[in-house]
């Protein structure tokens, strides 16, 4: 099978765990190439759910290689405790996991940072999951973040870390009153968790490139979505990574002409969690109503997530930065009950019609959405197992998508579970 990318085309929670999960059984190697543990991927096997946050979701197939890209950055005591739980649920983690040496740890006065930044903030906070994601990043790209190769340095570690832990406890007494943290204890953790996760430790980009040239088929694990990145998404209310499909080579050291196939995932309407602005978000009642139906709160943070329509100027706009080869709909069981459902098909800028995402966020923000409006089709679509079984309004609003985007709809999701999953042929 071809090296397929698969990415989150709105703000994330899009369901993409449940289509790695599907896709991974015909994949041999999955692998996560940025974010953190600020990603929250459900997965669904009969009665059990699984809620992953740093392994790749194609964990939960035996014989399959999961791997941490060198764009992730690692909590190594929430790794710890994925590890664990998956152990405990009889998942083989040890056999199949791969850990890039390069990837940056998260440390505490990183999520001590993002807690603290965001109540300063106040009515400009971001709405971050508070895991440490921003600074981590920030201390990468300021080039005094510590790999998790440097752990099994302990003279390495130990300079690093006093010279971060100095600038950092400063900052904190100085600006936000807090007493900071102490070297001696971060030190001696991260000592022995370095030690725990070693035996997973590999040059990854050699490794997958050499896998390519064994003819093994890759599949690169998409975290947040297409408007948080942090270059395309809606800036500043985005995450530290590229969580387009760019993000993938450049988070695992495979070069672009290696990928074949680029599916965005988007839901039948749109969600998102944390600040920001979002043109076709519902009002109160439509937005109770799905977020109860389609259960929208966060798998990591269980905050209550923001419900809209489906806002296809967003997905065009998608489309054309991940340079999507096709896309998946998932959750359209959520609008099973709806009368009539919109469609945000333009933006209107005080006098002016928008037809494309705006790159000045300043416009997005004051941006009203120009809908068109479609049938609901009032059945119960989760017992459906056959695109052609579906009821034809449903048929209508997804070929209206995938014709206003001029993209081939693959697969439509109508539940959780792998069974509720329409594949096209
Ligand atoms: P991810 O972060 O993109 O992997 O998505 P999340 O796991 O955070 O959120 C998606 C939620 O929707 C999960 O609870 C999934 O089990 C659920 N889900 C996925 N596909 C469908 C679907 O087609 N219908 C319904 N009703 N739920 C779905
Ligand atoms: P998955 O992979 C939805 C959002 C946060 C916040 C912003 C910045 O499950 O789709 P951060 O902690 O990354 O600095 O927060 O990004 N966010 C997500 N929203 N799904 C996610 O991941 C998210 N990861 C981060 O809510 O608005
Ligand atoms: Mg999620």
């Amino acid at each position: 099978m071809a090296n397929i990318v698969l990415v989150g085309a709105q703000w994330g929670d899009e369901g993409k765990g449940k289509i790695i999960d599907i896709l991974s059984e015909k994949s041999d190697i999955i692998i996560r190439f940025q974010g953190g543990n600020n990603a929250g991927h459900t997965v669904v096997i009969g009665n059990e759910e699984f809620i992953l946050h740093l392994i790749p979701s194609g964990i939960l197939h035996s014989k399959k290689v999961c791997v941490i890209g060198n764009g992730v950055v690692v909590d190594p005591e929430a790794l710890i405790e994925e590890i664990e739980m998956l152990k405990s649920r009889d998942i083989d983690v040890d056999s199949s996991l791969i850990i890039s040496d390069q990837v940056h740890v998260i440390f505490p006065y990183h999520k001590l940072l993002d807690e603290l930044r965001e109540t300063k903030k106040g009515k400009a906070k971001i709405g971050t999951t508070k895991r440490g994601i921003g600074p981590c990043y920030g201390d990468k790209v300021s080039r005094c973040g510590i790999r998790l190769t440097e752990l099994l340095n302990p003279e390495v570690l130990k300079e690093k870390l006093a010279f971060n832990i100095d600038e950092k406890n400063a900052l904190m007494r100085t600006l936000y009153d807090h007493k900071g943290v102490s070297l001696d204890e971060i030190y001696g953790r991260y000592l022995e968790y370095g030690r725990r996760l070693s035996r997973y430790m590999q040059n990854v980009p050699l490794f997958l490139n050499k896998a390519i040239s064994k003819g093994k088929s890759l599949l690169f694990e998409g975290a947040q979505g297409t408007f948080l990145d942090i270059d395309h998404g809606t800036y500043p209310y985005v995450t530290s990574s590229s969580a387009t499909a760019g993000g993938a080579c450049i988070g695992s050291g495979v070069g672009p002409i290696k990928i074949d196939k680029v599916i965005g995932v988007a839901k039948a309407y749109t969600t998102r969690v944390g600040e920001g602005p979002f043109p076709a978000e519902f009002a109160e009642e439509m937005m109770q109503k799905i977020r109860s139906k389609g259960k929208e709160f966060g798998a990591t943070t269980g905050r209550p997530r923001r419900c809209g329509w489906l806002d296809v100027v967003l997905l065009k706009n998608a489309s054309m930065i991940n340079g999507l080869t096709e896309l998946v709909l998932t959750k359209l069981d959520v609008l099973d009950d709806t009368d009539k459902i919109k469609v945000c098909v333009a933006y209107r800028h005080g006098n002016r019609i928008i037809k494309d995402f705006p790159s000045n966020m300043e416009v997005l923000e004051n941006c009203r959405p120009v809908y068109e409006e479609l049938p609901g089709w009032k059945e119960n679509t989760s017992s459906i197992s056959k695109y052609r079984s579906l009821p034809s309004k449903a048929r209508r609003y997804i070929s209206y998508i995938s014709k206003f985007l001029k993209k081939r709809i693959s697969m439509v999701s109508v539940g959780s579970e792998r069974t509720q999953t329409l594949i096209r042929v």
